[in-house]
């Protein structure tokens, strides 16, 4: 059963412009993991904004479980393209932020995103500001947050990018995890194609605004390390990465 749709999408951010997504469909299901994949600029972050009820398709329809996306929903948990943690706040704070913004945190509110920072490796670190952690933390961080209201729905935009492969790769363990510890149905942004083959049940490309290619991930759904060295792996990355050079210069 499709939870989250998009149906016949088209976009324009200019009137009369040229469109950044056009007549494109997409159903993910509920609990499966989706990556999108595709050159920068063919209208993946817009995607994304879309689910999150951020920005209204200029054509076609959102829905989550079957109802009409019209504004930011409660059930959805989000990691930006660009860090979005407050400096001044502590790391604590940061979590609760989603919290905060409906009401005053409570001492539970305050355990559960203690608890949710330790589940991260981030014991220690509460009182702490942003500032005061490496870029890998600070990601942690950013996803305790969008996870603080046990979404349904996660959509997380490059939240790895600017890492290190080795922590990169740590990130995308705790990341399965934590899916598998509840059910919740992600879209994932992501430039790195083992990245998208790795944590993914299915694939996605964008190009030009539209779907290029549309991949089942036919991997164990206990993903462990050593699958990346292992040729159904690496076969799968090299088809994906002929379907992008097929879209021009990579
Ligand atoms: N607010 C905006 N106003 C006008 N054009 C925009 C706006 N936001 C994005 N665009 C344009 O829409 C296209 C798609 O942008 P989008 O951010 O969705 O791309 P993307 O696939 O996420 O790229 P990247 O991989 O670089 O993050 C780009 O050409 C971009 O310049
Ligand atoms: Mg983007």
């Amino acid at each position: 059963m499709s939870y989250l749709g998009f149906e016949r999408i088209t976009h324009r951010y200019i009137q009369d412009g040229q469109p950044v997504l056009q007549d494109l469909s997409l159903q993910v299901a509920e609990g499966e993991f989706v990556s999108l994949l595709g050159r920068s600029g063919c209208g993946k972050t817009t995607l994304l904004k879309m689910a999150a009820g951020l920005i209204t398709p200029t054509e076609g329809r959102v829905s989550i479980a079957g109802q009409p996306v019209t504004k930011p929903h409660e059930q959805i948990g989000m990691v930006f393209q660009s860090p979005t943690l407050l400096e001044w706040l502590t790391v604590r704070d940061n979590v609760l932020l989603p919290v905060a913004l409906q009401r005053k945190p409570t001492g539970a509110d305050r355990e559960a995103a203690d608890a949710r920072l330790a589940r991260m490796g981030l014991a220690g670190h509460e009182d702490k500001f942003p500032g005061q952690l490496s870029g890998g933390q600070q990601s942690r961080v950013a996803l305790a947050r969008a996870l603080m209201r046990e979404p349904s729905l996660l959509l997380l935009d490059e939240p790895f990018a600017a890492l290190d492969a080795l922590t990169r790769e740590e990130l995308q363990e705790d990341l399965l995890r934590l899916c598998a510890a509840q059910t919740m149905t992600v879209l994932f942004i992501t430039h790195d194609i083992a990245e998208a083959v790795y944590v993914s049940d299915r694939v996605v490309m964008l190009q030009d605004g539209r779907i290029a290619a549309d991949t089942a991930v036919p991997l164990p759904e206990q993903r462990e390390y050593k699958l990346r060295y292992e040729e159904p792996f690496n076969k799968l990355c090299l088809s994906l990465r002929q379907t992008m050079e097929g879209g021009g210069r990579v």
